[in-house]
């Protein structure tokens, strides 16, 4: 029987300063995928949460004149209220500061020593503390007088401090094996490559302890050292799940993930150190780490440090949040870097929104309520036309699962526009203010057309829960009752049912 479990997670983030639009995007995508997978009928785990050790976390900490904890505690709370504001449906939301998680991975730990992969030795090298990531030699550069890493531009320092090294070099072959057996293992396949390259390029052991300071989970049995910030917070994707307890029903319904969602600057961890700790641990890793582009500002990646932030929560409240959702799905190829704006926001939802689908919702309701009664219409008879566009739903079904499954965001976003477009088109060619002759003819465009009304609806879903939520309300079709399978069905609404207009779904921006 085919699993119907599916996990998904996405990147736990630092809480050195508050959320930024980055950070909304890879959540919002997220839940599109979870959500998807529930319309689907599958038993989902979603998990976010904040990731709180290390020296970034401790620098930023003193920076504010605050001690760690609070700090985290204080940061953390901003990124769990936006889930909230963002109106995702994460089933858990972890901290690695929770017990919980500290002692899977002091586990983790004991369990990679027992295994024979773990030595102390020193480290000599270049470290980014903004990263929290150690570089080559030939990965570094001068740039004004000052060294910085060309992956990420950002400045590195020597250190130079006895150190307990994770053998990652033996586990090189086993990882290139490991990526041509599950070839959709790192998608989109571009990312793949350079990860690939840089393994057979050859790999160093990793440092995984650091001594220079002190906030982390410290190293069972040699409290100088505190753990890698990485090791402890990758940890995160099964401490969630109750690691150790690979017994419990967690572990047992959702390990290995199916899914880890992440921006493409943290691939190196995901796909290289995550699997090797895991293969080393004797536990099977994800299925899938998927590397989206990132949000940029201008040319640059949107980040703090840049000082080019777009607030989330600013846009929320100028636009709303199904807005947001659409824009950042629609608007950021999904894989690719992607450009945002004020001004393309309100393009797009004047132009997707509210013309596109909100036009087809309410002429058709509209309509409905004013020449049948404000019903579904009892009488219909389908032509050939009628179940060309039902069918132009049910036909794709298979290729929408299939495109989420391979993250083919955009696709999906594709066929939906397209399927406004043509259901417009059908309202319009169709022209049922002229049918008043024919009364069926009329019910029965009025009938096809609520029937798309319903199906993509449902198809919006996942990125536009709420005005989703609002259409299907217009029908008397429940949300909670909703799934992706009745897209098949061209009859499902109940003929003579009362309509329930629930007005303008997405308001137009003019700007005078
Ligand atoms: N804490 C680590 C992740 C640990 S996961 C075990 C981290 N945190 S972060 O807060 O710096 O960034 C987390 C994620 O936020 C990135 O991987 C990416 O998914 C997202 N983004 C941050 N800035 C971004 C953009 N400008 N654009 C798109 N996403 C970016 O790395």
């Amino acid at each position: 029987m085919q699993n119907k479990n599916y996990y998904i997670t996405t990147p736990i983030y630092y809480p050195s300063a508050k959320p930024h639009m980055g950070h909304a995007y890879s959540s919002i995508v997220a839940d599109v995928f979870a959500r998807f997978k529930r319309l689907d009928g599958y038993k989902v785990f979603f998990l976010t949460g904040t990731d709180e050790h290390g020296q970034k976390i401790e620098n930023a900490a003193k920076k504010n004149k605050k001690n760690p904890k609070d700090f985290c505690d204080e940061i953390s709370k901003t990124f769990k209220d936006l889930t909230k504001i963002l109106n995702l449906t994460n089933d858990d939301f972890i901290r690695t500061t929770e017990k919980r998680h500290s002692e899977a991975v002091k586990n983790l730990w004991n369990k990679l020593h027992k295994n024979g992969d773990i030595y102390l030795s020193k480290y000599k090298g270049w470290y980014s503390v903004s990263d929290e990531a150690y570089y080559n030699e030939d990965e570094v550069i001068d740039k004004d007088g000052k060294k910085i890493s060309i992956l990420s531009n950002s400045i590195v320092e020597w250190v130079e401090e006895e150190s307990f090294f994770f053998k990652l070099s033996k586990w090189q072959n086993k990882l290139l094996e490991f990526y041509n057996q599950n070839p959709n293992f790192i998608l989109p396949k571009s990312r793949k490559n350079e990860v690939i390259s840089f393994v057979k390029s050859g790999l160093k052991d990793l440092s995984i302890s650091r001594k220079s300071f002190s906030w982390g989970i410290k190293v069972p049995n040699d409290k100088k050292h505190v753990i890698y910030v990485w090791l402890d917070a990758l940890t995160n994707y099964i401490s969630a799940l109750n690691y150790p307890d690979t017994q419990s029903s967690l572990f047992k319904n959702f390990w290995p993930a199916d899914l880890h969602l992440i921006g493409k600057d943290i691939l190196r961890f995901h796909a290289i150190y995550w699997p090797a700790f895991l293969l080393s641990a004797d536990i099977l890793p994800p299925k899938r780490v998927y590397g989206h582009g990132w949000i940029l500002s201008g040319e640059e990646k949107m980040s703090k440090s840049k000082g080019n932030i777009l607030d989330p929560i600013e846009i929320i409240k100028k636009y709303g949040i199904d807005q947001l959702r659409y824009y950042l799905v629609k608007e950021v190829s999904f894989g690719n870097d992607g450009n945002i704006s004020t001004e393309s926001i309100e393009s797009c939802i004047n132009s997707d929104l509210a013309n596109n689908f909100g036009n087809f919702c309410q002429r058709t309701l509209s309509f409905a309520e004013k020449n049948c009664n404000n019903q579904v219409p009892k009488n219909y008879n389908f032509l050939e036309e009628d179940n060309e566009l039902l069918n132009s739903f049910s036909l794709n079904l298979s290729k929408i699962r299939k495109d989420i499954d391979n993250q083919n965001l955009n696709e999906y976003i594709k066929f939906i526009i397209a399927r406004s477009f043509d259901s417009n088109k059908y309202f319009n060619d169709s022209a049922p203010w002229s049918q008043k002759e024919k009364l069926e003819r009329l019910n029965t465009i009025i009938y096809v057309s609520l029937e798309v009304i319903r199906k993509l609806s449902i198809l919006l879903f996942p990125i536009i829960p709420q005005s989703a939520e609002k259409s299907l309300k217009s029908l008397n079709v429940s949300v909670s009752k909703i799934s992706l399978e009745s897209i098949n069905n061209h009859e499902f609404l109940t003929k003579g049912g009362s309509l329930n207009n629930q007005g303008i779904l997405f308001k137009k921006i003019i700007n005078k």
